[in-house]
C-alpha cells in the first residue's frame, strides 16, 4: 500500500471501521502487515470476526489479532481486551494445526481482564426474552468490561499466573455473582469458585508464555523505531462513548480506545485508515437509517447474499442497507482518519442504480450532522442521492482505470462526501483483489 510519510514519533498506523463492524478491515491489516514490525488489538474481545482470505485459504479469528497470520510479526493483545482463555489456547491451536507457528510472536498484556463463565451466564439472562436486549455477540463482553470498571469484581490476566492469590479473590467474587444470578433468574447456572480456580490457574499455566507486559513491550518497539499497526475491533459507531448508545459495545472501538488499550499515546500514531464497505451492513439491534427491508427479491437481501453479510462470530444475518455518508462522516471526524479504504465494492455489481444518503430528515428538518442519540437516529429518515450502477464484472480490476465509469464516480462521490482521499478499493476478498489508488 501506498505510504504516507511519517517521523518517528508518528510511526504508528490503525485500520478502523467506519461503520457499524464487519467493514473487511482483516483484509487492510494483512496487506499493510509487510510494512509494520508490531500489529497490536487494543479493543473488544472475542465478539470480532476477522476472516482473511490468503492464497485461497481461508482464516477466522475472533480474539487473535490477523498480525498472528505472519509469524514475522509481533502480534500484541493489549490490555484494552478482554480474554477469554478458552478461545484464545483453541485459536492459538488451530492455527498450529494450519501449519502457522505462534509462540514468542504473540503476546497478551497481564493487564488484559479475564471473561469467565458466569459473564457468559450474566449477559444470557439480561440478553435472552428481554426489551433492553442489544443484540450482542453472546461472549460476555459487556459483564466483563462492566466488572473493570466497577473494580469489586474484575480480574486481569496476569492474576491467573498465582494460585493462592486467584483463589482468594475469586471466593467472595463468585459468591456475589451467584446471588446476582439468581437473583436475574431462579434457573440460572451458579459456579463453584474453587473449580473455577482450578480451571483457570490450568489456563493461566498452558496462556503463561505469552502473558506479559505489554504496555512496556510497546514502548520498547517505539524507542527502537519498530512500525506498529493498530487494528480496531468492531467499527467506530459502536465505540461504547461515540457511538448509538446503548446499541454499541462495551469499548472504545474508535482509535480513541489506542492509548487507553495498549498504552501507546495518540501522538504516536501518524496514520488513521478508515474503512468503509460500499453499502452498510449491522448486526444486533440499534438504529440504521440507511436499513434495506426490502423483501426477499429486493436490494438488501441481494446484498445481504452477494457478500454474504452473516456474522462470523455467531452466524446471524447482518441487516443490509445503503451507504449512510451522514454516519460514515462523523465516524471519520471521531476516528481521525486520514484516509479511506472503501470494501466490497463488487457486491453491488448488477444494480441498475445505487445510492447514498447525503443528509437525514427529522421532524421535517434536514440535518446534515449526525445525532448523537440512538433515540434521535432511529427517527431520521434517509435524503438519497442515486447513481446509476454498473453491470461489468468487476472483480479483476487491478487499477483504477480498469474500473467500469460509473463505479468509479461512486467511489469518487464516496470520497468528496467524506472529504478523504480513496487510497485502497476492494473488488473481492482475496489480497489480488485490490486496487492501490
Ligand atoms: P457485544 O460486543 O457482544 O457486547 O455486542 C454489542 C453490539 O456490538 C451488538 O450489536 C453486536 O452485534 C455488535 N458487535 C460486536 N462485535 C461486532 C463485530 O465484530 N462486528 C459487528 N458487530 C459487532
Amino acid at each position: 500500500m501506498p505510504e504516507t510519510p511519517s517521523d518517528s514519533r508518528s510511526a504508528c498506523t490503525c485500520v478502523v471501521g467506519l461503520q457499524w463492524g464487519d467493514e473487511a478491515k482483516g483484509k487492510i491489516v494483512d496487506l499493510l502487515t509487510e510494512e509494520h514490525d508490531v500489529v497490536v488489538r487494543y479493543n473488544g474481545g472475542a465478539n470480532a470476526g476477522h476472516t482473511v482470505v490468503t492464497n485461497g485459504q481461508t482464516y477466522r479469528l475472533s480474539l487473535l489479532p490477523t498480525g498472528v497470520l505472519r509469524p514475522r510479526l509481533r502480534s500484541v493483545i493489549g490490555n484494552g481486551v478482554v480474554i477469554y482463555p478458552p478461545r484464545f489456547l483453541e485459536e492459538v491451536s488451530q492455527l498450529r494445526s494450519g501449519g502457522i507457528p505462534v509462540g514468542d510472536n504473540l503476546a497478551v498484556s497481564d493487564h488484559a481482564h479475564v471473561i469467565f463463565p458466569y459473564h457468559l451466564e450474566e449477559e444470557r439472562l439480561s440478553e435472552q426474552g428481554s426489551e433492553q436486549a442489544i443484540g450482542t455477540t453472546g461472549r460476555g463482553i459487556g459483564p466483563c468490561y462492566a466488572d473493570k470498571v466497577g473494580r469489586i469484581c474484575g480480574i486481569r490476566l496476569g492474576e491467573l499466573l498465582h494460585a493462592q492469590h486467584l483463589k482468594e479473590r475469586l471466593r467472595p467474587i463468585v459468591e456475589r455473582k451467584n446471588r446476582i444470578l439468581r437473583a436475574l433468574s431462579p434457573d440460572a447456572r451458579t459456579f463453584d469458585a474453587d473449580a473455577l480456580a482450578e480451571e483457570y490457574l490450568g489456563y493461566g499455566e498452558r496462556m503463561r508464555p505469552h502473558i506479559t507486559d505489554t504496555t512496556r513491550l510497546l514502548h520498547r518497539a517505539l524507542r527502537e523505531g519498530r512500525r506498529i499497526l493498530f487494528e480496531a475491533a468492531q467499527g467506530s459507531l459502536l465505540d461504547v462513548d461515540h457511538g448509538t448508545f446503548p446499541y454499541v459495545t462495551s469499548s472504545n472501538s474508535s482509535p480513541a480506545g489506542i492509548w487507553s488499550g495498549s498504552g501507546v499515546p495518540a501522538r504516536n500514531v501518524g496514520r488513521v485508515i478508515g474503512v468503509v464497505k460500499a453499502y452498510t451492513s449491522r448486526v444486533g439491534r440499534g438504529p440504521f437509517p440507511t436499513e434495506l427491508n426490502d423483501g426477499p427479491e429486493g436490494v438488501g437481501e441481494r446484498i445481504r447474499r452477494v457478500g454474504r453479510e452473516y456474522g462470523t462470530v455467531t452466524g446471524r444475518p447482518r441487516r443490509c442497507g445503503w451507504l449512510d455518508a451522514v454516519a460514515t462522516r462523523y465516524a471519520a471526524a471521531v476516528a481521525g482518519a486520514d484516509e479511506l479504504a472503501v470494501m466490497l465494492l463488487d457486491v453491488l455489481t448488477g444494480l441498475s442504480e445505487v445510492a447514498i444518503c447525503t443528509a437525514y430528515e427529522l421532524d421535517g428538518q434536514r440535518l446534515d450532522e449526525f445525532p448523537g442519540d440512538a433515540y434521535l437516529v432511529e427517527r431520521c429518515r434517509p435524503v438519497y442521492e442515486t447513481w446509476p450502477g454498473w453491470q461489468e464484472d468487476i472483480s479483476g480490476a487491478r487499477r483504477l482505470a480498469d474500473l467500469p465509469t460509473p463505479a468509479r464516480r461512486y467511489v469518487d462521490r464516496i470520497a468528496e462526501l467524506l472529504n478523504l482521499p480513496v487510497r485502497v478499493i476492494s473488488v473481492g476478498p482475496d489480497r489480488q483483489q485490490t486496487i492501490l489508488c
